[in-house]
């Protein structure tokens, strides 16, 4: 099932956006125009990563500073070990999309 996230105005460059859905809480990321979509809540506690501190390609959780690539999901500093689910984003008439099951 294809899901319309949010605008591409909605998130600008070197931010996040907190997108609900059902019963997904997204962070929707903006690199430097390339758009990128993770699950919001940290994979190490309560730290909403769309209320990170971004650099780059890296969000910082803003809990207890643990570190995520946007772009894979996978871990660059602990204290998180696990990765954060990432969801492949594309762009259609100036809008996000994600494909989830
Ligand atoms: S909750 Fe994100 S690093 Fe701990």
């Amino acid at each position: 099932m294809r899901l319309e996230l949010c605008s591409t105005d909605d998130v600008a460059e070197g931010t996040a956006l907190k997108v609900e859905h059902g019963d997904l809480a997204l962070a929707v990321f903006n690199v430097e125009g390339t758009f990128y979509v993770m699950n919001d809540l940290c994979t190490h506690g309560p730290g909403s990563l769309s209320e990170g501190y971004i650099d780059g390609d890296v969000v910082e959780c803003n809990f207890h500073n643990g570190q995520f690539d946007i772009k894979t999901g996978e871990v660059v500093s602990p204290p998180c070990m696990i990765p954060v689910k990432t969801y492949p984003a594309t762009v259609e008439g100036g809008a996000v999309f994600i494909e989830v099951d």
